[in-house]
């Protein structure tokens, strides 16, 4: 069976950190948009810049993940899942991609194209996105300390 490949496993830490960062560096781009809905000026902020090039490169890195998905089909579920948990898993990813993609969608039409919409979509996806990679990362542990089918390691780029 095909592994990730070492790309591919760069690609999904790289864009997890990102991810992370995302939600503990928000306090910036909060206050700048609350300013920019109540008509005030809005200065520079390095965290500003840092979260709207953090999620442009996000949805750079997501279009190659799917772009090497869509060329090699996604990597088969470990050993041993069922077909039921097998649909939970790729409906869970493509899920992932998803939310993740629209959020930066919709980030970048409300802070060039100013549409408030697209902020509250932006907002809102912020509990979507906390609930999915939290039942992924449940899932991953339940796979490594419970399941000991050794998911971890087709993630890992040691013992390869
Ligand atoms: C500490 C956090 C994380 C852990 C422990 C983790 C773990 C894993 C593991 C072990 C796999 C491989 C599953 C398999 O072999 O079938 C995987 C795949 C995946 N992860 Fe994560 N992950 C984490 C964070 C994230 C985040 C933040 C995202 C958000 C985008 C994400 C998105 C994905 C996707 C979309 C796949 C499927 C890749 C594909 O087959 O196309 N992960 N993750
Ligand atoms: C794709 C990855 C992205 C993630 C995961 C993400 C995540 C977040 C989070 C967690 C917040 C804080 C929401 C709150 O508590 O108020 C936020 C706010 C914001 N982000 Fe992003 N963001 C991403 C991409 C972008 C991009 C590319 C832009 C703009 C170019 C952007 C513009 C904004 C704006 C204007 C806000 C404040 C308005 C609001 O709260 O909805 N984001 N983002």
């Amino acid at each position: 069976m095909r592994p990730y490949s070492k790309t591919q496993i760069i690609l999904h830490w790289a864009v997890a950190l990102l991810i992370v960062a995302q939600f503990v560096l928000h306090d910036g781009i909060a206050a700048a948009w609350r300013a920019f809905r109540r008509g005030q000026e809005v200065a520079f902020d390095p965290l500003v810049a840092a979260h709207v090039f953090g999620g442009i490169a996000i949805l750079a890195l997501v279009a190659w993940r799917l772009a090497i998905r869509a060329r090699q089909g996604a990597v088969a579920p470990v050993a041993g899942t069922s077909p039921l948990m097998a649909k939970a898993m790729h409906l869970g990813h493509l899920a992932l991609y998803a939310a993740v993609a629209l959020a930066g969608v919709s980030g970048l039409a409300a802070w060039f194209g100013e549409v408030e919409l697209a902020g509250e979509l932006h907002e809102t996806l912020k509990p979507v996105i906390l609930v999915l990679v939290g039942g992924h990362v449940a899932a991953a542990l339940y796979h490594q300390f419970y399941l000991k089918d050794g998911l971890m390691q087709r993630m890992s780029l040691r013992q390869r």
